[in-house]
């Protein structure tokens, strides 16, 4: 795929300069969010006391990450990161909790992916700050209780989905993260413009907060490529026109769709007849990771209307065809009746 629009983290997205906002004021967007925890975080600080436990869920490159930075800076609390697939074992969580001073926050990124037997440890660490830890096998074990520090838990998943119930009920915020609108993606481009030093019209900020896919990682890379492109033509400012060389050569299309995107389509439209096809055999015939297609392409497809999901599979929408010029003078799709 043109790695541009993934909005997956790649090496480089950070390079040199970083633009995560360090505080509330300057996370745009996510409004509810915003709120509910400005609240959270102020009546925590009132009563000196530990913020509960937060659980963020969301398509990648949405600001999970970010915010449970800044969750930690507005609290003047030491964060502590880590994420599910690293923690093999339960000793592994166990000897991070158990360091934890009061008041830490312990972000554990990809919760989703935690072995439930290293979940269990969570359980009574989230609820009555203890773990009980078996020590030793066979009939000589025994179980030791240790007592650990007050802590806030930020956990973070893309597939909310896959988060067991116990685990869920244990947070006391469960934040599930949107897209952003085209005119947050532009407040964001045009910081990001501001932080790395180059001037932006305002029509070269809607140029490519539209083609952003709703997600704030892909609008800073897009202002990152599109600067590489003013420099290059010694320009001293990103303009539409820029703008526009740079989607022409990353091919990315007025949708912000990029050549995976419409292949994904138009194999769906004529080798599926434009569905419904399951997703197995959709990535089968794609060549690609059925998760790749569900996590990095579906998320935006079915959010901006291309595709749709039906109890039997994915269906291509009119505004697919359209938008892909293929004919649409006949009767009603698969699931517009
Ligand atoms: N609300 C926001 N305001 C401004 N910039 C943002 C916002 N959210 C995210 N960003 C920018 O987008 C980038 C990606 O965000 P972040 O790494 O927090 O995403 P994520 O949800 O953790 O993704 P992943 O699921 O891949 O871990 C950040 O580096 C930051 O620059
Ligand atoms: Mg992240």
């Amino acid at each position: 795929m043109s790695e541009i629009l993934s909005p997956r983290a790649m090496e480089g997205d950070d390079f040199m300069v970083s633009l995560r906002p360090r505080w509330l004021k300057e996370y745009v967007g996510q409004s509810k969010v915003k709120k509910r925890l400005e609240i959270a975080i102020e009546a925590a600080r009132m009563r000196n006391e530990v913020i509960d436990h937060v659980l963020l869920a969301g398509p990648p490159g949405l600001g999970k990450t970010t915010l449970a930075h800044v969750i930690a800076n507005e609290m003047g609390a030491t964060i502590h990161t880590t994420s599910g697939p690293v923690i093999e074992r339960q000793g592994d969580l166990a000897a991070i909790i158990t360091s934890l001073e009061y008041g830490d926050i312990l972000f554990i990124d990809e919760i989703h992916r935690l072995s439930r037997s290293v979940e269990e440890i969570l359980y009574s660490a989230m609820e009555d700050f203890r773990i009980d830890i078996m020590i030793g096998k066979g009939p000589g074990a025994r179980s030791i209780r240790v007592d650990v520090q007050p802590f806030t838990l930020i956990g973070a998943t893309t597939r909310s989905g896959l988060i067991s119930s116990p685990l869920r009920n244990r947070f006391g915020m469960i934040f599930e993260l949107e897209f952003y609108t085209v005119e947050e993606l532009m407040q964001i481009v045009m910081r990001s413009a501001r932080v790395l030093g180059i001037e932006i019209t305002e029509e070269g900020a809607n140029f490519i907060a539209s083609r952003a896919r709703g997600t704030p990682r892909i609008a800073n890379r897009l202002v990152k490529r599109t600067r590489d492109v003013a420099t290059v033509r010694k320009i001293d400012r990103i303009t539409v026109e820029v703008a526009r060389e740079t989607m022409e050569l990353f091919e990315i299309d007025d949708h912000g769709l990029d050549a995976m995107d419409r292949k994904i389509l138009r194999t769906m439209i004529e080798l599926y007849g434009g569905g419904p096809v399951g997703l197995k055999a959709l990535a089968a015939s794609l060549g690609v990771e059925p998760d790749t297609i569900s996590e990095v392409y579906e998320p935006y497809l079915l959010q901006s209307g291309f595709i749709t999901r039906t109890h039997r599979g994915r269906v291509v929408t009119r505004k697919a065809l359209e938008h892909l010029g293929y004919k649409t003078n006949f009767g009603p799709l698969w699931g517009e009746e």
